[in-house]
């Protein structure tokens, strides 16, 4: 099958449908499913749960290596553990996001979570898995040669309301604000920022159900596939 070996690479902010996305497609071929969001988040947690404070980027990058974060990359359920504790729900909390940003502009933590981001990628090509990863610098550093490399957009509204369901909370325009702030130093920052290049293929999920973005992705890959 064509999918075999396959790597697509999903970049797009918060809120675009990008887990939902990638975890589907991943799903739908077989493949395996890296979230590197999930990565920057776990080193957050390591950082905070030892007292650093995370605006001192010097403190977070000498302790970078400290950590052992290992990823589970079964779609269906995929897995993070930091030092061999689950934290699936921690890094999904307030303080994790809430510092996520400032660990995520340390050059020194994104050096070492890309290069464990393609061992991944080049552990599931060496056996033939396909995989799909997302994250804000994968179309463009961790794996720019992906035979499929998708940007994904949506309005500001439509990221807001997806993002207030998953953390369930009705307050959408204080979602929306956090959503704009993150966007910001996420896009800002001298090191990776989120960028869209010519080269990936721009999708608005907008007015789309998440079926609908899947099958779009789906046949994106099925036809890179098919061209190898
Ligand atoms: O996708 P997410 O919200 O879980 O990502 C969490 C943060 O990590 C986000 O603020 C940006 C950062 N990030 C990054 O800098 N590079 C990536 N490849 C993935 C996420």
């Amino acid at each position: 099958d064509g999918n075999q070996g396959i790597v697509i690479a999903i970049d797009g902010p918060s809120g675009s449908g990008k887990s939902s996305t990638a975890k589907g497609v991943a799903r739908a071929r077989d493949l395996r499913y890296l979230d590197t969001g999930a990565m920057y988040r776990a080193l957050t947690w390591w950082m905070l749960d030892h007292g650093v404070d995370v605006e001192d980027a010097a403190a977070v990058a000498a302790l970078v290596e400290q950590p052992v974060i290992e990823m589970g990359t079964d779609p269906s359920a995929p897995t993070v553990t930091v030092d061999g504790r689950d934290v699936a729900a921690e890094i999904r909390g307030k303080d994790v996001t809430g510092s996520v940003s400032a660990v995520s502009a340390v050059p020194e933590a994104r050096a070492l979570l890309v290069r464990t981001q393609r061992e991944v990628i080049e552990a599931a090509r060496r056996e033939s898995a396909g995989i799909v990863v997302e994250g804000r610098d994968i179309t463009t550093v961790v794996a720019p040669e992906a035979p499929v490399k998708l940007f994904l957009t949506a309005s500001p509204e439509a990221r807001a309301m997806r993002r207030s369901k998953e953390v369930r909370t009705s307050d959408v325009a204080a979602t929306q604000a956090d959503l704009a702030r993150r966007d910001k130093l996420d896009s800002s920052r001298a090191h990776s920022p989120l960028t869209q290049t010519a080269d990936a293929t721009e999708l608005d999920t907008t007015g789309l159900s998440l079926d609908e973005v899947i099958g779009l992705v789906v046949k994106l890959a099925d036809e890179a596939g098919q061209a190898r």
